[in-house]
């Protein structure tokens, strides 16, 4: 008998122990699922592809955080789901997308992409420039003093 009480409270627990994180804030959830999105499709081919992908990142979320955290999940997705597009297609960060359409209040500070890589290249050549330069300048000066010894 006992045996049998052990059994059901542990079948008990099991069904409704089950413990979800507290439910994420709508930024947060936009961050998961664009991000994710973005993980797994390389090539965004149409709006409608997309939205397929970001409702199966809800419904995980939904069994991983509850009703609640799925419901605006979906919510997120279908009413902003022409911006999300457009947004990944040009490339944006989630973070911007996720700011323009008002799941985050603000931008995070922190560059979120790295700088374009020829910007970098760039900054580097011109660097590499200004040292030639300075030399330049002081084997020209040498050699005038060489060339001019009383100076
Ligand atoms: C993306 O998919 C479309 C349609 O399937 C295809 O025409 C295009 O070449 C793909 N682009 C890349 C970069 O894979
Ligand atoms: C989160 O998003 C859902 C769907 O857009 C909205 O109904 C809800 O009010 C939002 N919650 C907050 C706290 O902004």
């Amino acid at each position: 008998m006992l045996k049998y009480v052990v059994f059901a409270a542990v079948l008990i627990s099991c069904v409704y122990g089950q413990t979800f994180r507290p439910t994420p804030n709508n930024c947060t959830i936009c961050h998961e699922i664009v991000g994710e999105a973005e993980r797994r499709v390389h090539n965004v081919t149409s709006q409608q592809a997309l939205q397929n992908q970001l409702i199966q990142e809800c419904h995980q979320m939904e069994r991983r955080d509850g009703p609640d955290a799925g419901k605006n999940c979906l919510a997120i997705v279908n009413d902003n789901i022409a911006t999300i597009y457009t947004d990944m297609k040009a490339g944006k960060r989630p973070s911007q997308t996720c700011y323009d359409i008002h799941a985050c209040s603000t931008l995070p500070t922190f560059p979120t992409r790295m700088p374009d890589a020829n910007m970098k290249q760039e900054a580097e050549i011109s660097k590499l420039a200004a040292v030639r330069m300075a030399m330049m300048n002081k084997v020209r000066k040498q050699r005038m003093r060489a060339s001019n010894p009383v100076a």
